[in-house]
């Protein structure tokens, strides 16, 4: 559920009108509801609240927008970080470092150091040597790391390859089968509490039964541990549930997960983490953009919108389906492709679509764009680094400017070596 509805045929976000906002703010800009990502976070906390011991962490990486993780903090949830960057986001929006997980597989050793000067709740390994380098770096500033070991449980989560993550052919995690001698060989050392295991298969799942075989594999894994001597009290179970882009198809809902997980894991005595991204921000956030043109085609009318694959990445990038609707809809509909000014043919959202009638100046919507849209915004073309908006209730504000491309010209230099 959302509060993104039409109000007297004029698209609202919760009480403010579209056209409101782009009016004040200009085109494109992604728009997040603040009642939606509170809903969301309130749906899946829900779900969970059969299991006795749960931490959620907000992937921060589906939406790191500082505003977007005060209102998740406000609702008690911690962040799943995978760089420096990313702590320091969490930070600034009032998150504490105790309810911080830092996953990544190419942490750094000065982001190692970074986590552990402030006191990151959780690091997540993802290869025995980084476990020793941590273990290194904490003996040597008095401190003690807390810290999981990622294991590849080596399912296929039946998902887009590119976000498919639990094969053992992919880069993250260890093989199953040497988690026990690696947690044999770092459980003890100074400066290390190795005190459990995670895993993470994929993104954009919809389909809980390899979900469900991975976390059962993780679950004798446990086992296995205890009977070696290992203290367990952490089990993280990752993130990965889907969100519905094209509304025919629905998947698991937060509930669905939420009992299977109390089926698998409700008895292991653990302290359960999670850490979803898409399903808490995926559709409490669009990316609202104006027609430029509408550019006749040999097979259908080019709609030529003023967002392009640097503003929303995904449908470039993944071959991903965003619904496109008007702001104000006529009742007309079209069959057309929806394009940007970006120099590349890949630079399209949608081909072949039937969608509402558009003309120049008219203003839509590309929804579920909460979750990896602004994030994985850029400036190529030169063009503006896109700005946020969060509304909440009849106000609205701006959450991110709208980089201009002076500014990013002033970032750069013309050495002497070139001056004339
Ligand atoms: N935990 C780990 C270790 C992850 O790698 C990810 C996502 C998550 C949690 C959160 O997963 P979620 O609940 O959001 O599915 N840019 C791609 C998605 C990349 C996902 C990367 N890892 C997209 O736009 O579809």
């Amino acid at each position: 559920m959302d509060y993104f509805e039409y109000r007297g045929g004029v698209l609202h976000v919760e009480n403010v009108p579209m056209p409101r906002i782009a009016e004040e703010v200009g085109t494109p800009v992604y728009i997040y509801s603040r009642a939606t990502l509170e809903r969301h976070a309130q749906v899946f906390k829900q779900a969970l609240s059969g299991l006795p011991r749960t931490h959620i962490a907000f992937a921060i990486k589906a939406n790191p927008n500082i505003a977007v993780l005060k209102v998740l903090a406000k609702q008690g949830y911690g962040a799943d970080v995978v760089s420096g960057g990313e702590i320091a986001r969490a930070l600034a929006a009032g998150m504490k470092a105790e309810d911080i997980v830092f996953s990544g597989v190419g942490k750094t050793r000065a982001e190692l150091q970074y986590g552990l000067d402030v006191g990151i709740g959780q690091f997540n390994l993802e290869l025995e040597e980084e476990g020793a380098v941590l273990a290194q770096l904490a003996h040597a500033s008095g401190k003690t790391a807390s810290a999981v070991l990622r294991v590849n449980p080596d399912v296929d989560a039946g998902t887009h390859a590119k976000i498919s993550t639990g094969k053992s052919e992919n880069k993250f995690g260890v093989p199953i089968s040497e988690a026990k001698g690696i947690f044999e060989r770092l459980a003890g050392r100074p400066g290390l509490n190795l005190r459990g295991v995670a895993l993470h298969i994929g993104s954009q799942l919809f389909d809980l039964a390899p979900l469900e075989a991975a976390y059962r594999r993780i679950g004798e894994l446990v086992a296995e541990l205890r009977a070696e001597g290992h203290v367990i009290d952490r089990v993280d179970l990752g993130g990965g549930l889907g969100v519905p882009y094209e509304r025919d198809k629905v998947p698991p809902s937060p509930a669905d997960y939420g009992a299977m997980v109390e089926r698998v894991a409700k008895d292991w005595d653990v302290t359960l983490m999670f850490e979803p991204g898409r399903v808490i921000v995926g559709n409490a956030g669009v990316l609202l953009t104006k027609v430029i043109w509408v550019k006749p085609g040999v097979l259908r009318p080019y709609i030529i919108v003023d967002a392009a694959m640097n503003d929303l990445a995904r449908p470039a990038m993944y071959d991903a389906w965003h619904d496109f609707e008007a702001v104000v809809p006529t009742g007309e509909r079209i069959n057309a492709n929806i394009a940007g000014p970006v120099c590349e043919t890949g630079d399209t959202f949608a081909m072949n679509r039937d969608i509402d009638a558009m003309k120049a100046g008219d203003l839509g919507i590309f929804r579920t764009a909460g979750a990896y849209g602004a994030t994985m915004a850029s400036t190529y073309n030169s063009r503006a680094l896109v700005p946020e908006v969060l509304v909440d209730g009849d106000q609205f504000a701006v959450v991110a400017d709208r980089v201009m491309p002076e500014t990013l010209i002033a970032a750069e230099r013309v050495p002497d070596f070139l001056k004339d």
